[in-house]
């Protein structure tokens, strides 16, 4: 069987989970009362790497009521050094604690030279970015079981010398490494017109077969005012190539991405619901 076929094979049969959020602490209380309003959570991996018991006690709470989906931001894959054999080890240990359907982590990086950025950015879109990338893709697979799903960053930055379109890079990466893709929204309604492109032509190129889940928030940047995102709804052009995705993509979730400060949860929820009742139209889910 071709890597190709292996891949949507094994994309092919992940659960359908349909809308969720972020978790976040203060959720916690209330998110117990709106279980049903929640079909799944994502949670930041990273904060469970090292963390004290009652951190750990609640995650495992949280997994008997949900489906928990870790997503990352420390394994750095596009580092040209290589992986951090113990954080992966850590890695792989939390997902199979976990027994979460799949995992995730960026088309970038957080740590150059010993380095550490704090958040993923965008790799030159060269062929050698792609071989680091899929070297690492290929050692991260060879130590943790459930599939992987890579999310695009683009951010604000085109790198001198690269070497080909957006579309193009990630193709690749997802090709050669035989990972899904997690599609952030955001990140594409934000920075496409930066890079030069209509955020729909950039999404008609992408390998859209592979989109397994989509991010969608109110303000990709994590590094903007985040009081600001606090208070702001969902942008009308986020919802609109989200839309988008779900018509052309058999996507397996929508999570409303929230970063620092996140809103009430009944305000996360409104947006959740607004979701999951796009995927329902398009029969992603009942
Ligand atoms: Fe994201």
């Amino acid at each position: 069987m071709g890597q190709k076929t292996e891949i949507s094979n094994l994309l092919a049969n992940l659960p359908r989970l349909g809308a969720g959020l972020t978790y976040h602490e203060p959720f916690l209380a209330d998110l117990l009362q709106k279980q049903p309003e929640v079909d799944f959570l994502e949670v930041h991996g990273d904060r469970y790497l090292d963390a004290p018991p009652a951190r750990m006690d609640e995650l495992a709470m949280l997994a008997e009521h949900f489906t928990v989906i870790p997503h990352f931001t420390g394994l750095s894959l596009g580092s040209a050094e290589g992986l951090d054999a113990v954080y992966l080890e850590n890695v792989a240990h939390l997902i199979k604690q976990l027994k979460s359907p799949w995992w995730s982590e960026h088309i970038g990086y957080t740590r150059a030279n010993g380095i550490l950025l704090g958040q993923p950015a965008p790799l030159p879109f060269t062929k050698e970015g792609i071989e680091v990338m899929t070297r690492n893709i290929v050692t991260a697979r060879r130590a943790i079981a459930a599939p992987l799903i890579l999310e695009n960053v683009f951010g604000p930055l085109v790198w001198p010398g690269s070497e080909m379109d957006p579309a193009r890079f990630i193709g690749e990466v997802l090709g050669f490494g035989g990972v899904g893709l997690l599609l952030d929204v955001a990140d594409l309604f934000t920075y496409a017109p930066g890079l030069g492109i209509d955020p729909i032509k950039l999404l008609d190129r992408l390998p859209l077969d592979r989109v397994v889940q989509v991010h969608f928030s109110s303000s990709h940047d994590s590094q903007a005012d985040s009081s600001e995102s606090r208070v702001q709804p969902v942008a009308e052009g986020v919802w609109q190539l989200l839309n988008a995705v779900v018509t052309r993509a058999p996507v397996r979730c929508l999570c409303l991405e929230l970063n620092d400060n996140p809103p009430p949860l009944g305000d996360a929820l409104k947006e959740v619901e607004r979701a999951r009742t796009v995927g329902r139209q398009y029969k992603r889910w009942n």
